[in-house]
């Protein structure tokens, strides 16, 4: 007898947490303005937390500002800076401080991203993208330090499973995620004893995001059915997991990568 594939309903947020366990909490969130990161945002606000989202595009922060305050009750504070900038960054947490007085929570979700092979990589390609996912993940972690101790707080790190193998075209981004993984570890055993967790989200392929819809298996080169859940991840499987590892549920959870992807990675054919 064959059995249907179960396709759960792709939705933004199914959070099983109390509304209010962020009440009086602030989020840090590096690419907050779109996509997973917004997505993430609007999770840990739903429970009552404030934000500041960061990111180099004002007017998109802006809005998306906006969009989020009106849609959670809370506020959200829209600070442009590039994070391969660590002045712009310090102004963007002292900004941060000014409103909220607090820093409880850190997202380091900025990245970026082409497909290109190796042969069509310049140097500066490369470089380019080191900066701002793993260099721009440390200035993140530098600048807001000194605030997550102060609340005992956490950081989640989004990192992605495509380091895990050899993935074409994606080599500056395996080595930049593969070092934002290191990092994580350690921040998690030296901040530790400071009261402070440090974790990883590693998402899958999640509809709806910039990365697939620009750089995606498109026409051929899709797979038939590469979901074992038998469907695409949703922002709100990410938002979802956000809000565990910042929640008390998660408190000696620290140093671990959880990946979001629906068991993909694990996925192989015969041939
Ligand atoms: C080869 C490329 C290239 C491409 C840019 N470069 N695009 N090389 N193929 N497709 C080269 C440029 O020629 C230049 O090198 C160097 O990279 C820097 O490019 P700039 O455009 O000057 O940099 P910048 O304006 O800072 O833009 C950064 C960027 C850009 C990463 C290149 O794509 C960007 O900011 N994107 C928006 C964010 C983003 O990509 N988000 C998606 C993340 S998704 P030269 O030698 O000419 O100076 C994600 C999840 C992955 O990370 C999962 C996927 C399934």
């Amino acid at each position: 007898m064959s059995v249907a594939p179960y396709v759960a309903p792709a939705v933004v947020s199914t959070s099983v947490f109390k509304d209010d366990i962020f009440k009086g909490k602030v989020l840090f969130c590096t690419g907050g303005g779109s996509g997973i990161c917004r997505g993430m945002t609007e999770a840990i606000m739903r429970h009552g937390a404030c934000a500041a989202i960061v990111g180099r595009k004002l007017e998109r922060l802006t809005q998306a500002a906006k969009e989020l305050s009106a849609a959670t009750g809370q506020k959200c504070l829209p600070c442009q800076a590039d994070v391969r900038q660590p002045n712009s960054l310090r102004d963007a947490v002292a900004k941060t401080i000014e409103a909220f007085g607090r820093i409880d929570f850190v997202i380091c979700g900025a990245a970026g991203n082409f497909l290109a092979p190796i042969s069509g990589l310049s140097e500066n390609a490369f470089k380019t993208v080191i900066e701002i996912d793993t260099l721009g993940t440390f200035n993140t972690v530098k600048a807001t330090i000194p605030h997550v101790r102060a609340s005992r707080g956490a950081y989640i790190h989004v990192s992605a499973t495509l380091h895990y193998r050899g993935v074409p075209y994606q080599a500056h981004v395996s080595a930049a995620k593969a070092g934002v993984d290191a990092l994580s570890n350690v921040i998690a055993v030296e901040e530790g004893p400071h009261g402070v967790r440090s974790n990883v989200i590693a998402p899958g392929a999640i509809a709806g995001t910039e990365g697939v819809d620009r750089l995606g298996p498109k026409g051929d080169n899709k797979r038939d059915n590469p979901y074992p859940l038998g469907r695409m991840g949703a922002i709100g499987d990410v938002a979802n997991a956000a809000v565990f590892l910042f929640s008390p549920a998660a408190a000696y959870v620290s140093g671990q990568v959880l990946p979001v992807d629906g068991a993909q990675e694990h996925l192989r054919s015969f041939i």
